[in-house]
């Protein structure tokens, strides 16, 4: 049929092509600003960045490394003045500091520190210039750094286990701060959720643990292996596993942060369960319940719901705020099962689609314990949350290519998650393929999307189909919605999604196994334009593309590790934003369109 006369709403640009550009390259007609990046001040008076004199106390009060999740929390009607929040998920020391400076062998307190400050969370107040376009950073009271350092409360049913106290926290209840923060969400009460991921990676001598329940458990966490990379267990023995063990049991959590308030506490969620939290993100159920979605992204790990005893109390005044985050601390966590409806002969690995058209099936959600009652053998509800992975392995769910952020649509009620690659799918001695994850050696990726029954995100069966099977579009093992596959962008390796307020689901992508740099792209998925998939944007040489926020006239882009490929300090690939022969920082960007006058106009109309 061909491309309507009328574009889909919030759509309507030319597609960038793809590039290896060492820049952000917007379509024609839109603009675009750095809102804020590395070593910029955050809190107000924080010291100029100097990148070859670089001290932790500078760090804690300016942005951090490797911005992943943009939030955009709105504090009045028009959305001029908002709270914007960003993660920041993990630091590479050989870019961060010159190349006579740093020693990978031996890092010097300081630049450990400054590690430990460059980890965490920046909120900011920013506002969006009306005259020109995109948004601003404003000196507030609200701009916070939270960082290694800052005080989490462990809050929900494991809170004070055996499993979660250390030799400082002998209540297991305090935690000193959260790291590898991947994707997120605001939540309908405006506070952000952040998920914990690679938690595994700063923990030291997790290979000395003979005892074998203990073993069990920190392999099923990837916990292995003598020094770290980062070596922080030199100067702090909780990164030592030998000497402190239950302090990796307080990392990998689902983190609550009040951007509203910057003297608040943030908390560490255990109803939400223990594992890689790519993100989490809430849909309210029918009887106005609390389900949070998160996704563990490792190879052949699991999709998880968890669903609210309480219900939920509109509006974002401080008083609905305290009473919603406390939603999350009692409730019912669940694990996905996929099944597929056409034949196992027909998946055949190679992505062809199978005699009905799609992949697609139904589902259930597997109950893992409700409060304090444990549904898996052998497992206390404590160590359901403590040890999730281990305890879903349990119940049969189904092992993903693993699955990176889920978002609810706000227009059509469904729930879509990306799931970024998985090149070990159908390898020897590794799980084969199922409808869900239908590639064998998958190495760019696929978009789920389900159905809860009835809509109601409280219920336990769901239908699923996938929306996208990613790649180069000229090949047969990819699917674009059934949409004309002449017309779409290549895409690859969907990480993070949005929704803008038409219900196009918006997707950056980290690793481009097609050669080009990542990007940000739009997709209808309903009526006629389903799946017809288009690049707004591609990020700079080497870099991920991460965030996303999508609203009427604003596009915010995370650019993560830029010229991540080569080491700063020898000769970067990339000097973007600040060009020359500078180091490239990772920072935020805001794209918007130039309109009629110069003015802004909607985002994706013409
Ligand atoms: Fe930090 Fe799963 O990406
Ligand atoms: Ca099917
Ligand atoms: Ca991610
Ligand atoms: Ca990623």
């Amino acid at each position: 049929p061909g491309r309507p006369e009328r574009p889909v709403p919030g759509t309507d640009f030319e597609a960038v092509a793809p590039n290896i550009d060492d820049a952000v390259v917007v379509p024609d007609g839109y603009a675009q600003n750095v809102v804020i990046g590395w070593g910029d001040p955050v809190v107000p008076g924080a010291p100029k960045f100097d990148f070859r004199n670089q001290t932790a106390e500078a760090q804690a009060q300016q942005f951090g490394y490797n911005n992943d999740f943009v939030g955009l929390i709105p504090q009045d009607p028009l959305g001029i003045r908002n709270l914007l929040v960003a993660n920041h998920e993990y630091t590479t020391e050989t870019h961060m500091f010159p190349v006579d400076q740093y020693d990978p062998a031996n890092p010097t307190e300081e630049q450990v520190r400054i590690a430990w400050a460059a980890h965490g969370l920046s909120v900011v107040q920013a506002y969006r210039d009306p005259v020109q376009g995109g948004l601003r950073v404003l000196p507030s009271r609200y701009n916070r750094r939270i960082t290694i350092n800052t005080e989490f409360e462990l809050r929900g049913p494991a809170a004070g286990s055996k499993y979660l106290k250390t030799s400082v926290d002998k209540t297991g209840k305090k935690v000193f701060g959260t790291q590898n923060n991947c994707a997120g969400s605001v939540t309908p009460w405006g506070t952000v959720l952040s998920g914990e991921e690679n938690f595994n990676q700063y923990f030291a001598n997790a290979g000395t643990v003979t005892d074998p329940a203990e073993r069990e458990r920190l392999d099923r966490y990837g916990l292995g292996g003598g020094e770290s990379r980062r070596k922080w267990e030199r100067y702090d023995k909780r990164w030592d596993v030998a000497k402190e063990p239950n302090e990796v049991n307080r990392f990998g959590w689902v983190v609550e942060i009040d951007p509203n308030d910057p003297n608040s506490t943030p908390v560490k969620h255990t109803a939400l369960g223990r594992f890689k939290h790519e993100g989490a993100a809430v849909k309210i159920t029918k009887d106005n319940r609390v389900a949070v979605y998160s996704g563990d992204d490792e190879r052949f790990d699991y999709i998880y719901k968890f669903v609210s005893k309480g219900k939920y109390k509109r509006g974002r005044s401080a008083h609905a705020r305290r009473h919603n985050m406390g939603l999350l601390d009692d409730g019912t966590l669940y694990v996905a099962r996929f099944t597929g409806d056409s034949p196992a002969g027909e998946i055949d690995g190679s992505g062809k689609l199978p005699a009905d058209g799609e992949f697609d099936g139904v589902g259930e959600w597997i109950k893992l314990a409700s409060g304090n009652k444990s549904f898996v053998d052998g497992f206390t509800a404590e160590e359901v949350y403590i040890f999730t992975r281990l305890a879903a392995d349990k119940v049969g769910p189904t092992k993903m290519d693993r699955p990176e952020d889920i978002e609810p649509n706000p227009v059509n009620g469904r729930i879509y998650a990306a799931l970024t690659n998985n090149s070990d799918r159908g390898k020897a001695g590794k799980a084969g393929v199922d409808e869900a994850n239908p590639r064998v050696g998958n190495r760019n990726g696929h978009v789920l999307e389900w159905e809860e029954q009835g809509g109601d995100a409280g219920a336990t069966r769901f239908s699923w189909r996938l929306l996208l099977v990613c790649g180069d579009p000229e090949t047969a093992d990819t699917y674009f919605g059934g949409f004309d596959k002449s017309k779409v962008s290549p895409i690859s390796c969907p990480d993070n999604v949005a929704f803008d307020r038409h219900g196009n689901l918006w997707i950056s992508t980290d690793g481009n196994a097609l050669g080009s740099n990542d990007g940000l792209f739009s997709v209808p998925v309903d009526g006629p334009e389903r799946g017809y998939v288009k690049q707004f944007l591609t990020v700079p040489y080497a870099a991920e593309a991460c965030g996303p926020v999508v609203t009427d006239n604003l596009v915010l882009v995370a650019v993560q590790h830029p010229g991540e490929d080569a080491p700063n300090s020898g000769a970067p690939t990339s000097h973007w934003p600040d060009g020359g022969r500078s180091i490239p920082r990772p920072a935020i960007v805001s794209v918007w369109r130039q309109g009629r006058f110069g003015l802004p106009g909607d985002i994706g109309t013409r």
